[in-house]
């Protein structure tokens, strides 16, 4: 596995790998690598020819009270199980590199309404840092896919649309989210959880799907469905942020063109914000603007 913090020197092998033909897929990530990601990099490496992953934990998606100096750092390890999983290209810049002229300094690249909504809400600034630091890897990098995991829906849906928006030639892929085996969806933030904080966090997930399985069995009245599911996490102990469902490709309420949808929740465990969601398929021959009615 080749590893660079060298933007400059990257870019010079990647063009080495373009012109004997191959295809590059880009797998962004902060480290602290867990199965979920490791998911995203054998998706990477059933799709192209050349994996590329980038470990760089981005200030400017942090807010001034978050995690940033807290974030697990794991290199050493992280890089051990990037080449078992045959990862070819590791690029993990400093943030000089990144923000040369440093963050205030920074053109931002903003998605509106999918990006000031849910998280972008109560986490103000969080998917402009997103969107603008992908961007900039995007453009280091120039891949052909990018793959992102479905936990973090709605910054996959912010993705696509900057994409589609900017006319990036990089095609998407999402990637079913990886879960412990009591259903708490992976994530890098698992790891701040007490041993009494971990056996609770599985009912988020619970919640969510008790949520689906009632829209399946046709209750209509999704205000009550997420008051009842908010009630839940609360009596648990979680604080909930939201729980909100919606149509999955808008995040909007669910109307009668909606084909797919989404179930999406944040809640707090003490000071551990977890996110998590689950999708629902449509049934062409429910009446499903009766459903849209009962928002
Ligand atoms: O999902 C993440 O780990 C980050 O938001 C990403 C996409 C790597 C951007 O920093």
């Amino acid at each position: 596995m080749r590893t660079y913090s060298d933007s400059a020197q990257l870019q010079s092998a990647l063009r080495g790998f373009r012109h004997n033909g191959q295809t590059v897929a880009f797998v962004p990530t902060m480290g602290n690598l867990h199965e979920g990601h490791l998911a995203l990099v054998r998706k990477a490496r059933q799709i192209c020819d050349v994996v590329v992953v980038s470990i760089f934990v981005n200030p400017l998606q942090f807010g001034p009270n978050e995690d940033l100096d807290a974030y697990p750092r794991t290199l050493a390890a992280d890089k051990e199980k990037l080449f078992s999983e045959g990862t070819q290209v590791l690029y993990s810049p400093d943030v000089y590199d990144i923000y040369p002229e440093g963050m205030h300094a920074q053109t931002i690249v903003h998605v509106p309404e999918l990006g000031d909504t849910l998280c972008g809400s109560s986490r103000p600034g969080h998917f402009d840092g997103v969107t603008t630091v992908v961007s900039k890897l995007f453009n280091i990098v120039q891949p052909d896919v990018a793959v992102f995991g479905e936990k973090d829906f709605q910054q996959l849906s912010i993705i696509r649309k900057m994409v589609r928006d900017l006319c990036l030639p990089i095609d998407i892929i999402g990637v079913s989210t990886c879960r412990d085996e009591d259903g708490l969806a992976k994530s890098s933030r698992n790891g701040y959880l007490t041993f009494e904080q971990r056996r609770i966090a599985p009912v988020l997930n619970q919640t969510l799907n008790c949520c689906r399985e009632a829209i399946a069995c046709g209750f209509d009245n999704f205000l009550q469905l997420e008051s009842h599911a908010r009630m839940k996490l609360l009596q648990a102990g979680f604080e909930p942020d939201y729980f909100t469902i919606c149509d999955a490709r808008t995040l909007r309420p669910v109307t009668e063109d909606t084909e797919e949808v989404a179930i999406l929740a944040a809640a707090r465990l003490g000071a551990t914000r977890l996110i998590d969601n689950v999708k629902l398929s449509l049934n062409p021959v429910t009446d499903w603007g009766m459903l849209a009615g009962g928002h």
